[in-house]
Formats: C-alpha cells, structure tokens, sequence
C-alpha cells in the first residue's frame, strides 16, 4: 500500500478588533515602549474585549475563514482538533463547541493541551490519524483568548501576550507532501517556572485563591527563554539537518514568543532573515495561536514543494519541531 502522507490545504486566522498597544500597557503598569520592543519585540497585541464571547468564537472565525477559502463544508469534516490552554469551559471541549457552533455533525472532536507547543502537537497528532487511512478531512485549530489568564497589574507577563486563532486542513495524499519527519521532547520538571497555580485539582478555586491572584500566568522568564532557545533550536535543527533541507531555501515557522528567541534559533539553523516567518511585533504570543496565524499570513508567500521547519517551545515544558513540505 503506498503511504499515506497529511498535507495542510488551507489556512485560515482571526484575530479579535481591539488594539493594546505598548503605549496604553505603559499607562496600565511600570513599562515602556522601549523595554517591550528591545526585550520581547512586541508593539501591540490583539484583545477579545466583546461581553459573551470565548476562545470558540475566535476558532469559529478562523474556521470559517478556513471553510470558505478551501469550499470545505460542515459536513465533510471528519475529525476536528482544538488545541489551547484557554477553553471556553474546564469542560466540555472547546473543540465540541466550535463544531456546535459551525454546524459540523460528522465528526469527533477534542481538545490538546500544551501550551505554546499546543499547535505543533496538534499537527504531530492530527497527521496520524491521517496517515491512517480513515481520516480525509481533518480540521485542526489553534485559538486563545490569553487575555483571560493574564494579569494585567503584572509587568513581567502582561506585555507578552495576545488573543487570536487559526485552523488549517489536512487531507491525505500519496504524493510526498505534508508532514515529512518531526522531533518531539517533554520534561516536566520545567512545570516550576510556568504555569498558572490554581484553578485545577491541585489547588481548586477559593476566595483565597482569587484575593492571592493565582489564577494568572505565572511565568519565571529567564529559565524559560535559556530552555526555549536551547530546545526549540535543537529540535529544528537536526529535523534540518537529517533531512538536508537547504538552510537557503527552507523556511523557519518559529512560535512568536520572543524576538531574541526567534533570532537564536534562525542564527543556529543559518537561515536569512527573510525565510523566517515574524509577526510577533503585531499580535504577541497567542501561544497555540502564534504557528496557524504565521501560515495565513504567509500562504500567499508559499509554493507548492518549499520546505518549512515549524518548531516551538512551551509550558510543561513540551517542545517540537515538524518538516512540512507545502502542497499547495
Ligand atoms: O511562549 C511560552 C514560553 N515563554 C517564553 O518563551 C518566554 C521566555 N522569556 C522571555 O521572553 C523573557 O525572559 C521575558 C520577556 C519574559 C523577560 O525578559 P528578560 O530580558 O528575561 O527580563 P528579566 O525578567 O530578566 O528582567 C530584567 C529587568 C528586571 O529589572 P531589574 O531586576 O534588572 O531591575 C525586571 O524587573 O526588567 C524588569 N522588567 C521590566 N521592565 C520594564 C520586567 N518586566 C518589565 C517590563 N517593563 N514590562
């Protein structure tokens, strides 16, 4: 039997009206301009400010966007994944809500968590049931509304982050397309420098939780920047090199968590600045956002047959790099 590769053949993004730039943070908390662009690289960050509406409804835009592009309907949807750390609910999935939501009867549906790695497990997961041979039409979404979670009394973590989703299709082919090779890596210890401290059965929510402020991101920044760009670079680059994609030609799809960490990653895989994929300056870190929203910005940029490494780094800490090879 010949085998069976998960090709992405559409993508779709949504993020929310609202703007918070550097300049309103600065007359919320004791920053600046100056220190968020040299430190991060971020100018403003998109808000989901409406009364009513969750992480579903930014998935729900993004799919539709997604729908409409490709002429994908409801009902050809198969399976469909929604990775975020911001679900509507604790239960149920935020994946079964967006399928409520779009009119998609057909399929099954869950959610992944895993933070800012969230999309490219999600692809990694999305692709094996693809490759199976069951699944043709495999819709797979990255949405947060981070601004949920994010203290904004908090200097250190309420310039990073943003609100936003994207979805992309995958079908199966023969042809060597799609998902070629990927390396994936967990350690849990790195749980310590990020997380969010109440809220799960752990420490469930309390009066005394909420007066505490444990319900906010609660991240250790300079650990996490030594592990991501240790990690993120490592994985991207032996996918690189074991598959001897041309440091020339290939393109890096790196999660926007901080400028410098993009930087370190492109400089380790001596790729030029135009072949990595940036748009950190305008949204933030969307966490399982960051990748989807890179491809819909950049759809119109690929050929069919160019070579991308898409890696990330996030809380667990979960790491990963995929080489996909666009078909389209
Ligand atoms: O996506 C999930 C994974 N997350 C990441 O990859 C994030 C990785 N970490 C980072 O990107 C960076 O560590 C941060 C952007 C979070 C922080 O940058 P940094 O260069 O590591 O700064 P720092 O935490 O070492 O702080 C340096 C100084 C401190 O002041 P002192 O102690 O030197 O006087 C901070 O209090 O900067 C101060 N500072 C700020 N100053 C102005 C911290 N936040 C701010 C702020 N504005 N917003």
């Amino acid at each position: 039997m010949e085998k069976i590769h998960a090709v992405i053949k559409g993508v779709g993004g949504y993020v929310p009206d609202y703007i918070l730039t550097n300049d309103e943070l600065s007359r919320m908390v004791d920053t600046t301009d100056e220190w968020i662009m040299t430190r991060i690289g971020i100018k403003e960050r998109r808000l989901l400010r409406e009364e009513g509406k969750a992480t579903s409804d930014l998935g729900v835009e993004a799919v539709k966007n997604l729908f409409a592009k490709t002429g994908t309907k409801p009902e050809e949807v198969d399976l469909l994944i929604c990775a975020t750390v911001t679900p509507d609910m604790r239960f149920p999935a935020t994946s079964c809500i967006i399928c409520d939501k779009m009119g998609i009867k057909n399929a099954f549906a869950f959610d992944l968590t895993s933070g800012c790695s969230g999309f490219v497990y999600a692809l990694s997961t999305a692709a094996r049931f693809v490759e199976s041979g069951r699944y043709k039409k495999v819709v797979l979404v990255g949405a947060e509304v981070m601004s949920s979670i994010i203290d904004y009394t908090d200097r250190a973590t309420c310039p990073i982050f943003g609100d936003g989703a994207g979805a992309v299709l995958l079908e199966p082919s023969t042809e060597a397309y799609g998902v070629l090779d990927e390396e994936m890596g967990t350690d849990g210890y790195g749980r310590v420098h990020l997380h969010m401290k109440a809220g799960g059965s752990l420490m469930p929510p309390s009066h005394e939780t909420i007066d505490k402020r444990l319900h906010y991101v609660y991240q250790e920044g300079q650990p996490v920047f030594k592990w991501a760009v240790v990690k993120m670079a490592d994985v991207a680059e032996a996918v690189m090199k074991r598959n001897h994609l041309d440091p020339n030609k290939t393109w890096l799809v790196p999660h926007q968590a901080n400028l410098r960490i993009i930087d370190a990653v492109a400089r380790r895989m001596e790729l030029s600045s135009e072949r990595v994929m940036i748009n950190i300056q305008k949204y933030g870190n969307t966490t399982a956002a960051t990748i989807p929203l890179l491809l819909w910005e950049w759809e119109n940029k690929l050929k069919k047959g160019d070579d991308l490494v898409i890696c990330a780094f996030g809380s667990g800490f979960s790491w990963g790099a995929i080489w996909l090879k666009w078909a389209y």
